[in-house]
């Protein structure tokens, strides 16, 4: 095996790449299945794992008996844990893991790896007893080659160390960190089987993209190239070929590169139309298909400019959100729905156009979701304030290169974010990941988040975390905001109406202030969802309440300001800033506040026209919909009354919400974000159960604690009893490995029973 240093080092050669015997190469991906008749099989292996949680003597001999080790499937967590409140400590340990295998006959003579996508820390790898090497990294995909100690027939057991404690060599850790990164296989595995000579790191670039007739140029490499070999590359529109293009394979170099010019009829990514197209690439000798390959990818034009940020030729105002990759119970281990399941979120109920994976490159799927909505992504590297030694700086190279190379092709993601986040300056450093970004992709801008406008400028974007209001002028046209508000005002769901109301007007402020001004790209506000933190930040619970929903990701009333910014033809939206009573501190009541998109609010007190209100355009004048302030205090004077809103566009009702005056729980739902999983024993779905008025709306300072009873084929991810929150809760269903109706009934102690139903469907099998 190459070492990190020389891998990174190869990659710095120009036109050079991985050499062919590298273990650690970064994973091929964009469709998880390939054609039948390729020579090449990727079979996932997810399923059938034995863990044990703590090292195990003699575990990765073929012959060791773990039968005393749990079953398990990947995603997998090293540990539970409660979502709050507990020691993180508990998470930080070494594990083992067992996979046995076999391959199938066709595999006979061709090479097989191992893909990790992703583990949690450091990972030390061996197969039938002969160690293959280690990867310290949590966030990036790596690779070992098994061919060499491979039994071709008869079981092969695969066994895998994975250390979760924080190691000072490995970004993030050296330091404070302000968030958990838990442990354990998190990520999926599969085989990949593949001929002598393969395909690899295929990189798919639009050109003159907005020319009426772009092309494409496709780089692949292709591990010992031979003079008898040829690339033949193909551009699908679903089963339609509409270009193709062919070269002889140079024998000289690894890196191949084809042409495809002139397109007609190509339709653009951007968001409401995020068009894909595939590339697929074959290898051939002669006319045998040696490998094939595939990347989904979009054409789209996406440029910071000195008067803001253009996609496709249209400004644009970025407003966006952070988010974390943990869930609560679970930490990092959730399956592709899951994943899925937060970009579609963040896009349909957050409506923002961008999302910064801070601090870390995050899970495909939530990626390959951003692609398919025409959601926006900044991603970055792994790290938080601290900079290690050269070993240290190595490794974050190296995670630079496996990130740039494993998501290049996503037309989704526009930035690079090449800095650790908020890390002091280094000039020589830093000189090395923007040279790095921009020799993987020429055709991305790097940007480096800082905290201070004094920091060394070396990125493409100025981008800046900026928590001061007012904010400091751009200090360089097209800067970005890359977070705002965050621990300068955390808030609870449960916090009373003045701070869950101030915690909305600072997001809104912000984007107010942002969209004054052209220079200013636009920003992304910290953060979408309450995580899990150390005991040194947060609450005292390990949670950073700094998201505009909570940790299981229902709304808190910043919300409802991301919401309101849609266009009422997407969704017309009406969001109280604030908890609805008027016994409590009367105070607020002078300047109630609600996020809508209408034209027009109307205040109906038990059904009586009380108030008429416009967006308030004096206090955010320059949001295309500001919030709406209304004093109700003077009317407001009989406190049982109900309160209805009602939204007008074009002098019409369009909308109308309304909130109990009673101040009784009457109503417990019970929802959940799919109705079916697949039998593949990690498929998982979120459950959430609220507490309601007689009208539907949410009573935040419900509590009880709910019972929750599971039957049928699928285990329960969560607190049970789970002691509600906010007026809430939520657990994950994950479906076992066998099809049939798992049915969760929850109780609440005084509403009753609500009982769900999920069909789990059966699943493929994977390799025995
Ligand atoms: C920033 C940091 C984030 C988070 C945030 C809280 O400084 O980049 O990771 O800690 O503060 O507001």
């Amino acid at each position: 095996m190459l070492s990190e240093t020389m891998l990174r080092r190869t990659f710095l050669k120009a036109g050079a790449i991985l050499a062919a015997s590298t273990a650690a190469t970064p994973l091929r991906r964009a469709f998880a299945a390939v054609k039948p008749g390729s020579p090449r099989a990727i079979l996932p292996i997810n399923r059938n794992w034995r863990f044990s949680p703590r090292p195990v003597a003699g575990f990765e001999k073929a012959e060791f008996d773990d039968s005393a080790f749990q079953r398990i499937v990947v995603p997998h967590t090293n540990k539970l844990v409660p979502w709050h409140g507990f020691d993180e400590h508990e998470t930080l340990f070494v594990s083992s893991y067992r996979r046995r295998f076999r391959l199938p006959a066709t595999s006979k003579g061709k090479r097989v790896f191992v893909d990790f996508e992703g583990v949690l820390t450091a990972t030390t790898v061996w197969l039938n007893g002969e160690k293959l090497g280690e990867y310290r990294g949590g966030y990036t995909p790596f690779s070992f080659e098994l061919t060499p100690h491979l039994r071709w027939t008869g079981d092969n057991v695969l066994a895998v160390q994975v250390d979760s404690a924080e190691q000072s060599d490995i970004p993030p850790f050296g330091n404070i960190v302000d968030y958990l990164t838990f442990g354990g296989l998190y990520r999926e595995v599969s085989l990949r089987v593949v001929e002598h000579s393969h395909l690899d790191g295929l990189f798919v670039q639009p050109v003159e993209v907005l020319s009426g007739r772009p092309g494409v140029h496709i780089q692949c490499e292709v591990t010992d190239p031979t003079a008898d070999l040829s690339v033949e590359a193909e551009l699908r529109d679903g089963d339609k070929v509409i270009a193709r293009a062919s070269a002889p394979v140079d024998p000289a170099d690894q890196v191949q590169t084809l042409k495809m010019e002139g397109l007609d009829g190509i339709a653009l990514w951007d968001l409401d139309t995020p068009r894909l197209y595939e590339m697929s690439v074959t290898l051939k000798r002669g006319s045998a298909i040696i490998d094939e390959d595939q990347r989904r990818f979009g054409f789209r034009e996406a440029q910071f400019t000195p008067t803001g940020f253009v996609l496709n030729g249209r400004k644009l105002k970025l407003r966006g959100l952070n988010r974390h990759q943990t869930f609560p119970f679970a930490g990092a281990a959730m399956p592709a729905r899951v994943q899925r399941q937060d970009a579609l979120i963040l896009k349909h109920q957050l409506k923002v156009n961008i999302v910064r994976t801070s601090h870390y490159p995050q899970s495909r799927h939530f990626l390959d979701c951003c692609d398919e909505i025409g959601l926006m992504v900044l991603e970055e590297i792994p790290g938080w304030q601290h900079i290690g030694d050269e070993a240290w700086k190595e490794r974050s190279l190296d995670n630079l290169t496996r990130m740039i190379r494993r998501d290049r092709n996503h037309p989704a993601i526009i930035l690079w974010g090449v800095r650790i986040n908020e890390s002091p300056d280094d000039h020589d450093f830093y000189i090395r990941t923007n040279a790095l970004a921009h020799e993987l992709d020429p055709s991305r801008p790097t940007g480096g988040i800082r905290t201070t406008a004094s920091k060394e400028f070396l990125e493409d974007v100025f981008t800046m975390n900026d928590f001061v209001y007012p904010l400091e002028p751009p200090r360089h046209p097209g800067q970005l905001n890359t977070e705002f508000v965050g621990h300068t005002f955390p808030t609870k769901s449960i916090d009373n109406s003045a701070r869950v109301t101030e915690h909305m007007v600072r997001h809104a402020l912000i984007h107010d202030q942002l969209a004054s001004d052209p220079a200013y790209s636009g920003g992304l506000g910290w953060c979408a969802f309450d995580y899990n933190t150390h005991a040194n930040f947060g609450s005292g619970d390990h949670i950073c309440y700094h998201g505009v929903s909570d940790i299981f990701r229902e709304p808190k009333p910043a919300a409802g300001f991301y919401r309101s910014q849609c266009e009422p033809a997407d969704e017309i939206v009406l969001e109280p800033a604030f908890h609805w009573s008027t016994g409590d501190d009367f105070e607020w009541l002078k300047q109630i506040m609600v996020c809508s998109n209408c034209e027009s609010l109307r205040f109906y007190l038990g059904g009586e026209l009380v108030g008429e209100t416009g967006p308030d355009r004096t206090q955010f004048p320059h949001l295309k919909y500001p919030p709406f302030t209304i004093d109700l205090f003077k009317l407001a004077n009989d406190t049982d009354k109900d309160l209805r809103i009602e939204g007008l566009i074009g002098g019409k009702s369009v909308i109308s919400r309304t909130y109990s005056g009673k101040a009784v729980d009457r109503g417990f739902e019970l929802r959940s974000d799919s109705p079916s999983l697949m039998a593949d024993g990690a498929d998982s779905t979120r459950v959430v159960f609220r507490v309601t008025d007689e009208f539907g709306e949410l009573r935040p300072y419900a509590t009880g604690a709910v019972l929750l009873d599971l039957t049928g084929p699928a285990t329960l991810i969560g607190d049970n009893p789970f002691a509600l929150w906010g007026g809430l809760g939520a657990v994950w269903v994950r479906a076992g490995e066998t099809a049939g109706q798992a049915i969760l009934t929850a109780r609440h102690p005084t509403l009753g029973s609500r009982k769900i139903v999920i069909d789990i469907r059966p699943a493929p099998a994977e390799v025995a």
